[in-house]
């Protein structure tokens, strides 16, 4: 596929307001909750870029760096940084905001890798990613070595499951 797309194309920003169903016992947001609101928003930068079905491959390790408290917003902002023939590396940067105080914090930052799925559910190719800004062209130029270190991680993951059986885990 010769086309290509600025990240600016895929850009998706989430807002939404902690309620107290969504915090744990500390009041403050469920990592789970953060996770899944990381991953949907991912999904649909993905979906702005390659315009096709996506699935996520993997998840890059997620760093709760500031708890977000019940009553908090949650921002997140996501936006592709870099792909391959199938695959897209999507940035997604998390934000809270003290509604009274106005304080705002980074709370997490995480890398998603999406993959592009065709018709007949198999990968399929997407529009090369154009960065522009110097935000874009960071992500973008460190992305190459995040992907190795992926690519590394799978082949261990891999290796790794074929020593692990599949059995019920509550058998005698
Ligand atoms: C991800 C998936 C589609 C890859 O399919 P596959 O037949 O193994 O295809 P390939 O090995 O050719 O990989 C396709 C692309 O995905 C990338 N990829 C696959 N696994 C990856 C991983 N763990 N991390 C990062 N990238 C990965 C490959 O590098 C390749 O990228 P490229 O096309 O840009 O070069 C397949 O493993 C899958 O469906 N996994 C389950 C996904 C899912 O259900 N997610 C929801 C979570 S429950």
């Amino acid at each position: 596929m010769s086309e290509s797309k600025f990240c600016k194309e895929s850009y998706v920003v989430k807002t939404s307001i902690v309620q107290p169903p969504d915090t744990n016992g500390h009041g403050t947001l469920f990592g789970g909750k953060l996770m899944a609101y990381i991953d949907d928003i991912a999904g649909i930068a993905a979906m702005r870029h390659s315009r096709k079905a996506v699935v996520t491959a993997s998840t890059d390790s997620v760093d709760f760096l500031h708890p977000i408290y019940a009553g908090n917003a949650v921002c997140l902002e996501a936006f592709v940084t870099y792909t391959g023939r199938s695959s897209m590396e999507i940035f997604v940067k998390v934000i809270s905001e003290d509604l009274l105080t106005g304080d705002r914090n980074i709370c997490a930052l995480s890398f998603l890798t999406m993959v592009a799925l065709g018709e007949d559910g198999k990968p399929a190719p997407i529009p090369k990613i154009v960065p522009v800004t110097d935000e874009e062209m960071s992500l973008y130029e460190s992305a190459k070595e995040r992907a190795e270190h992926r690519k590394r991680r799978r082949k261990d993951s891999e290796k790794r499951a074929q020593s692990f059986g599949t059995e019920l885990p509550w058998r005698e």
